[in-house]
């Protein structure tokens, strides 16, 4: 059976975002012309998920950036997925490579958290990163099949999850990663959910890429076999991220872009 991956795109706001920005950002995602055929998610800051979820479009959905690995208790600072539910989150994302590399989170807290999360019932967009040392040493595949193989016992429902690939070197550092690069490692990614975990889950899981995507690079991207869509960040606060949720359109000219903002332009 043909699998049938619906595009995913995950705009992620990341600490950048107060409540007017939100506003404005709301306003301009309500009033631009989104490829409906694509899943589109906001990564939001934990204390404005009810703000977003309120102003963001219905069929936009929202992710919680973070969530701890328990339901309640003593973890000053922490929220857990039923408390980020709570708030209109329907996705959490887990294992971003800023948890990872700035707040020290391992592949065995990221695997519990996992774990936690589908067992409340969240949808994950699960992490794995590859850093510029990997590349560089050529170790790209090792790097990723140990994070793999932490991860993927921690996962019970496949169908709520998106895996999303981020080259960190190619993250805010001005190089950009070859659409031929990309797609080798997500086919490596692909390949090893085949041998690892299963021909189905392998075929259905969505893969995503992350990595400085922009309007500039996400067309070329979105046709590489192995993309089934993206994790976007500084570009999720610009007019860009449209451009990006439709990137799979096959009739650009029926379907306009949004408004007078070029690409580049910043959003208030
Ligand atoms: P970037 O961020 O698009 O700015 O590279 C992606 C991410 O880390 O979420």
């Amino acid at each position: 059976m043909v699998p049938s991956r619906r595009f995913f795109v995950l705009g992620n706001w990341k600490m950048n975002v107060n409540a007017s920005r939100i506003e404005s950002l709301s306003r301009l995602l309500s009033e631009a012309k989104l490829d409906r055929k694509t899943e589109f998610v906001i990564g939001c800051p934990s204390c404005y998920l009810s703000h977003a979820r309120q102003l963001l479009p219905s069929h936009v959905g929202v992710a919680a950036q973070n969530c701890y690995k328990v339901s309640r208790g003593n973890f000053s600072g922490e929220v857990s997925p039923a408390m980020v539910q709570e708030c209109g989150a329907d996705w959490i994302i887990l294992g971003h490579p800023e948890r990872r590399t700035i707040f020290g989170e391992t592949d065995d807290l990221i695997a519990e958290k996992i774990t936690h999360a589908l067992s409340a019932s969240a949808k994950v967009v699960a992490c794995v990163v590859e850093g510029k040392e990997d590349r560089n040493s050529n170790l790209t595949e090792e790097a990723l099949a140990a994070q793999m193989r932490a991860l993927a016992p921690a996962v019970t429902d496949w169908s709520r999850v998106v895996l999303a690939f981020e080259a960190l070197w190619a993250s805010g550092t001005g190089v950009l990663a070859t659409p031929s690069q990309v797609q080798e490692v997500l086919a490596m990614l692909r390949r090893w959910l085949r041998l690892n975990v299963g021909n189905h889950v392998a075929e259905n899981t969505r893969i995503i890429y992350a990595g400085s995507v922009s309007a500039a690079t996400c067309q070329e991207l979105a046709r590489l076999p192995d993309l089934d869509g993206f994790l976007v960040g500084s570009a999720a606060l610009k007019p860009d991220l449209i451009h990006i949720v439709n990137a799979r359109h096959r009739r650009p000219g029926k379907l306009p872009l949004i408004l007078s903002h070029r690409p580049d332009q910043r959003w208030a």
